[in-house]
């Protein structure tokens, strides 16, 4: 199976950090916040992996990560999403790369403590459709929140002012071929981004969408407010299992 992680998007949220460099290659406690997502879908043995950047310093990435041979990767890929027209206007990019298998999907800001195999192997273990990754948290409404009926999703709200759930939809996305159909229909949302909730919640409609709840922590890292936590969880990571530089 194939990896995406999207890197693309100014950033804006976190200005002035990201006015003359990309989110994704600022400091996390040791580490620049992209290698979190590389290693990630490494540790689940995934070796193809595609780079979808944008903004500013996209060269950067290249200087950074080079082949991927560092990660152990069996070879990386790169492309450049232009303006921030949304997280499945980045995936859009990432067709011809997924040659129609499966795809793990990873948003370049999310950090989490978890090995996603298990999830992984689950999804793989499907005949069709998506599988997502929740989490629960005491700010839902910053997120993707699933309605539930039990322990059916029955539908996907974007940043909702009243929430029907305690979880945020994380950005951990597995998707089958389907997913570019479903991007090609979307429409542009309220703030003008074509929305993998939209994606997510046609694979709903089609009773084709499962998912999981992560064990451990997880967190996105693009307010300063959450690029700190993730500094921090990941600090205290590297005190419990410090690792080689
Ligand atoms: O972190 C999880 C959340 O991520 C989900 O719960 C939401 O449903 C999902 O919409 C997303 O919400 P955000 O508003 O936090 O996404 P953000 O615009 O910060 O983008 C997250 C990452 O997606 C970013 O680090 C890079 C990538 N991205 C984003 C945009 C807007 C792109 O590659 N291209 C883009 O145009």
């Amino acid at each position: 199976m194939k990896g995406v992680i999207l890197a693309g998007g100014l950033g804006s949220r976190l200005r002035p950090l990201t006015k003359v460099t990309n989110k994704h290659l600022l400091p996390v406690y040791d580490r620049p916040m992209i290698f979190y997502p590389i290693e990630t879908l490494c540790k689940a043995g995934i070796q193809d992996i595609m780079i979808v950047t944008g903004g500013n310093s996209a060269g950067d990435f290249l200087r950074l990560l080079g082949n991927g041979r560092e990660f152990g990767l069996k070879d990386i890929y790169y492309t450049y999403q232009e303006g921030e027209g949304g997280i499945a206007d980045a995936l859009k990019l990432c067709e011809h790369f997924a040659e129609g298998q499966r795809i793990v999907v990873i948003l370049g800001d999310n950090i989490l403590q978890d090995d996603i195999t298990p999830y992984v192997r689950r999804f793989l273990d499907q005949d069709s459709g998506a599988r997502i990754l929740l989490k629960e948290v005491p700010d839902p409404e910053r997120f993707g929140v699933p309605e539930l009926d039990g322990e059916r999703i029955v539908r996907i709200e974007e940043k909702p002012a009243r929430p029907k759930s305690s979880y945020a939809v994380t950005g951990i996305y597995m998707y089958d071929r389907r997913v570019f159909d479903f991007c090609r229909r979307l429409k542009p949302s309220e703030r003008n981004e074509l929305e993998i909730t939209d994606v997510n919640n046609a694979y709903i409609k089609e009773g084709d969408l499962f998912y999981d709840v992560l064990a451990g922590w997880w967190t996105d890292a693009g307010q300063f407010e959450s690029l700190h936590l993730a500094s921090n969880l990941v600090a205290e990571e590297r005190r419990k299992k410090p690792v080689s530089a």
